[in-house]
């Protein structure tokens, strides 16, 4: 991959969804540290205007805040769900409900797919403009040697194959934008707190964040509809 920076045109924005997130504010942290952008705009349930990816109306609001501010060159959605007080991932079959399957997959898959329906068009046409997910190592089923965690495998699998389906359409109208799935890593956030393994690599989250950055810097066309980690390493789908 070659370094290919962002031009700081007077109306570029960088734009970070999940921006009060672990991942997700140390992007928004480092790409002000960059200063490459004219703006960098975080967008989360807390924010204003709000963005709750269960809410399709608060994804078209922001879009529309979005279209005022500037053009978004680069927009990094740091949103997930894996766990909360009432839903732990799966050890088995036996532990499978409906209702945790629902929430992973329109956290995980389909509101990541309605920031890709409502901020894609927002994006140049011509010039280069990346769309970032963070999917997740464990949604990759060629690499599932472990099996458990059938909601987030099965949503962000499915999230792997949206960011796949939008890159092809979106070669057909924007030959130089990307839109691409990455792998942040095992980094220290809420999310990943409970399973930190003594032994397991984990980064920090301002370390998860430069890495990314750099990966994202060295995208060009050609790897768009791709699957990345943190290091730029292709992963298996
Ligand atoms: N940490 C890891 O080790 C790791 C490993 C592999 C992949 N990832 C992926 O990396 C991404 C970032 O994760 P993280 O570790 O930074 O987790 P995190 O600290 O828990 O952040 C998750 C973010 O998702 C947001 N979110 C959840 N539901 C939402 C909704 N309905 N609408 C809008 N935002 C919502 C949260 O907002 P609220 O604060 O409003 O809930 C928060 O900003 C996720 O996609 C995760 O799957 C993380």
């Amino acid at each position: 991959m070659q370094t290919s920076q962002s031009s700081a045109s007077e109306n570029s924005l960088a734009v970070v969804i999940g921006a009060n997130g672990g991942v997700g504010s140390a992007l928004l942290a480092e790409l002000r540290r960059e200063n490459l952008y004219a703006q960098v705009i975080g967008l989360s349930r807390q924010s204003t205007p709000a963005l709750d990816l269960l809410n399709e109306s608060s994804i078209i609001e922001c879009a529309r805040y979005l279209a005022g501010l500037g053009i978004p060159r680069l927009v990094i959605d740091a949103t997930g769900f894996l766990h909360n007080g009432a839903l732990e991932p799966e050890k088995s079959w036996r532990q499978l409900s409906p209702e945790h399957m629902a929430k992973a997959f329109a956290v995980n898959a389909i509101g990541p797919a309605l920031l890709m329906k409502h901020f894609l068009p927002l994006m140049p046409h011509r010039e280069r403009a990346v769309f970032v997910t963070l999917s997740a190592k464990v949604g990759s089923i060629g690499d599932n040697h472990l099996g458990g965690w059938y909601s987030y495998r099965a949503s962000k699998a499915a999230l792997n194959q949206i960011v796949r389906t939008a890159a092809i359409e979106l070669r057909r109208s924007a030959p130089n934008a990307i839109c691409v799935a990455l792998h942040p890593g095992t980094v220290d956030t809420r999310l990943s707190a409970p399973f930190a393994k003594a032994g397991l690599e984990i980064q920090t989250p301002a370390v998860a964040a430069r890495c990314l950055l750099e990966v994202i810097a060295k995208l060009d066309s050609s790897h768009s509809g791709q699957f990345f980690d943190y290091r730029g390493d292709s992963l298996p789908w």
